[in-house]
């Protein structure tokens, strides 16, 4: 029986071999099958101890327990090996490549330029107040005192809704159109005042989208942004107007800023006016000044309309375009990169 015990110790070197050598889990698997599994060559092994004579078997048994132990502790060292081996990514990584770094957003130029302009008028006691883009006739053209045949009335040149439903009358015009300017917020803020029982004064600005039928160019675009401004009060002056307007340009595009108004007409407004502004930038385009903004005194018409006596309160508003503006902070020649989301063109705010 020294064959038997001989037998021992190569095949369990043979099978460590095998099981040290498996490629992955699943050749693993096939090894163990092959030595320790119930088909397996160690098995049958075993199996052959119970045809050792008496005396012989203790010894032979003891040395198949030691190699099946330690055929069972390489399996398991192997399968802890392989398992690991699986879990990492199938690519090597190169540990010593430079991160990949994420640059920090930024806001949009228009957001800039506005957020700039709020800041300017905070500082002289203004805030800042919303309306919806979705508005009623009433509300962007009636209340603001213009005309039912005025031409920003006509389809040609305003977004209109389809008709509402006439089981839902109002007594107001109930048309809705996308407005046409940031305009009719003045009415919905006195009138919100008003209803609070809230006395003027009035010191908002309004930023806000508005919306028009026309072809983009270089210098339209069907919706663009604008800020609309109102202060109302007791004895308010054009005085007032121009001074605030002149302070928050000076802030916003440096010292060398000069405003001139000239004549114009709004229906909100008596007398109206349209803001030129000329700076070393207007200058270096060819230009003597650049229309930037519209203006006025409130239409006493206007303050009928939201209920308060024009002969009490007298107030200022205007309204000018934020593209226009940043246009000419950032020397811009075209409205329609505003809207492209080309961060080539946006990283450079
Ligand atoms: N709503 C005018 C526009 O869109 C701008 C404007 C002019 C606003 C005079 C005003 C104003 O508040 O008083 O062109």
């Amino acid at each position: 029986m020294a064959g038997f015990l001989d037998q021992i110790e190569p095949l369990k070197q043979t099978a460590l071999a095998e099981l040290k050598a498996a490629p992955d889990l699943a050749a693993l698997e096939q090894t163990k099958g092959a030595w320790i599994g119930p088909n397996g060559r160690f098995t049958a092994l075993m199996k052959q101890l119970g045809t050792l004579a008496k005396e012989e078997k203790p010894a032979a048994g003891k040395l198949i327990n030691a190699a099946k132990v330690g055929l069972e502790a390489a399996l398991a060292e192997r399968r802890g090996e392989l398992e690991l081996k699986a879990a990492l990514p199938k690519e090597p990584t190169d540990f010593t490549l430079p991160g990949r770094r994420r640059a920090p957003g930024k806001l949009h130029p228009l957001t800039q330029v506005t957020e700039d302009i709020v800041r300017s008028f905070r500082k002289i006691g203004f805030v800042v107040a919303d309306g919806p883009e979705i508005e009623d006739e009433y509300h962007c053209f009636d209340a603001l005192n213009t005309p039912a045949d005025h031409p920003a009335r006509d389809m040609q040149d305003t977004f209109y809704l389809a008709k509402p439903d006439a089981a839902q009358p109002s007594t107001l015009n109930p048309q809705l159109l996308l407005r046409t300017h940031t305009s009719s917020v003045q009415i919905r803020v006195m009138e919100q005042m008003k209803k609070a029982g809230k006395e003027p004064p009035v010191r908002i600005i309004v930023p806000g989208r508005v919306y028009r039928r026309d072809n983009a160019d270089a210098t339209h675009n069907p919706t663009f942004q604008q800020i609309e401004g109102l202060y109302v009060d007791k004895t308010v002056t054009v005085g007032d107007l121009k001074g605030t307007v002149e302070f928050v340009f000076r802030e916003l595009m440096g010292s060398d800023v000069k405003i001139r108004f000239r004549p114009h007409y709004f229906s909100y407004t008596e007398p109206s006016f349209e803001i030129d502004f000329t700076n070393a930038l207007v200058k270096k385009m060819g230009k003597d000044w650049l229309e930037i903004a519209g203006c006025g005194m409130v239409h006493p018409q206007v303050f009928e309309n939201v209920g308060y006596d024009p002969e009490v309160w007298t107030g200022w508003a205007f309204g000018f375009g934020i593209e226009r503006i940043a246009m000419l902070r950032y020397g811009i020649n075209d409205i329609r990169l505003f809207y492209e989301n080309d961060a080539r063109f946006l990283r450079q705010f």
